[in-house]
């Protein structure tokens, strides 16, 4: 199929351009587009066969549920079944925003939508554009990551032009979004909240709304033979197509042994990247060196890092030697998603 690609600004999001998005998912299209975190792939939440279409299109397995997008606390009662009093004040403190809780589920969401789950995902963003097209689509959007499965989230149109083009109705290209990572996910149904995504919506952010919350230990990677609690979590992720080790230890050491990896491999005849930061960068004498940000602002690094990852495919690159970064605060979910970009594939040095 054709897909049709329009560029829109977030400050004055054409009306024109939304009710054509809109009318695709009225009637059970699938539509590309961006929010804060990352670019959705959309289609109606509430109708099962357009929800089916997205998985197609990802190449999703059909047991990994969705998020469903929403603009309004009202909308929110009629999908979710149960609304405990912290999810209130979670969604007063951080909606619209990049926080997904987890709802037992109305009769209204079929369950092609919540991957066979009693309970559904639910998210309200911020960012304009997705937020006209949710209204002019109907409401209730159901919105993965619009990458191909196991591919690194999109966080440009240029990105899902990659993966989705001719597969989907329609792209709408409202420029790079601002965060770069998902949304933080949080399990409301259990009498103490459990984190089973980190995100930009910290742990320490949530605590000053609840003081219990708990990070889900599989999750967490802690526990390797447990099944994760966000059914999504246990796939491959976020992988480009080379391989990918993250090198660990004192900033002098990882550097003098990234440069003695890159050279092993170059001598094998093999073409190594390596994820630097403005820190670094200067240090790594080669030619495919990224720098995906400062760690003064670990911000800046959870913005690039998906765009960094894609961009040693074009360079096809064999091995992607990476720095790793503080578990704090976005660096947990920095952390959490280079982790299994890399198939936790870690040297200590
Ligand atoms: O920022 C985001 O959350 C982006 C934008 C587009 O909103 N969406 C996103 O969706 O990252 P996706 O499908 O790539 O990731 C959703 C995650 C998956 O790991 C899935 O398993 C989990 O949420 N999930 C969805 N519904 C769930 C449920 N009912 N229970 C547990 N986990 C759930
Ligand atoms: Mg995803």
């Amino acid at each position: 199929m054709d897909t049709i690609i329009e560029k829109i600004q977030e400050t004055h999001p054409d009306e024109e351009v939304v009710s054509r998005a809109g009318s695709i998912l009225r009637a059970g299209g699938l539509v590309a587009i961006p929010t804060e975190t990352v670019y959705g792939l959309a289609a109606d939440a509430l109708d099962e066969e357009a929800a089916t279409r997205i998985y197609a299109a990802k190449g999703r397995p059909s047991d990994n549920p969705l998020i469903v997008h929403i603009t309004k606390m009202e909308d929110l009662e009629v999908i979710a079944a149960e609304i405990p009093d912290i999810a209130r004040q979670l969604a007063e403190k951080f909606w619209p925003g990049p926080l997904t809780m987890i709802f037992r589920k109305t009769d209204r969401v079929p369950y092609g939508t919540t991957g066979g789950l009693d309970t559904v995902a639910v998210r309200m963003p911020s960012n304009k554009i997705s937020r006209a097209v949710i209204e002019s689509g109907g409401g209730f959007l159901a919105a993965p990551s619009a990458n191909t499965s196991g591919r690194p989230s999109p966080t440009t149109a240029a990105h899902v032009i990659e993966d989705l083009n001719g597969k989907i109705e329609m792209i709408v290209d409202g420029g790079a979004t601002g965060i770069g990572l998902e949304s933080t996910i949080v399990d409301v149904t259990a009498p103490v909240p459990v984190i089973l995504r980190p995100g930009y919506v910290t742990k320490a952010m949530i605590e000053e709304v609840t003081q219990e919350v708990v990070m889900d230990s599989v999750t967490d990677g802690n526990d390797k033979d447990e099944r994760p609690k966000a059914p999504g979590m246990k796939y491959k992720h976020y992988a480009p197509r080379a391989e990918i080790i993250l090198v660990d230890g004192q900033m002098e050491e990882v550097i003098r042994k990234i440069n003695q990896f890159v050279e092993n491999a170059q001598a094998e005849g093999k073409r190594a990247g390596i994820i630097a930061t403005q820190e670094s960068r200067d240090s790594y004498p080669h030619e495919w060196v990224r720098c995906i940000g400062t760690r003064a602002d670990e911000e800046t690094i959870a913005h690039n890092l998906f765009q960094v990852l894609r961009s040693f495919d074009q360079d096809q690159v064999d091995v992607i030697y990476s720095e790793v970064f503080f578990q704090e605060g976005i660096g947990h979910a920095i952390m959490n998603r280079l982790c299994k970009a890399a198939g936790n594939h870690v040297i200590h040095v």
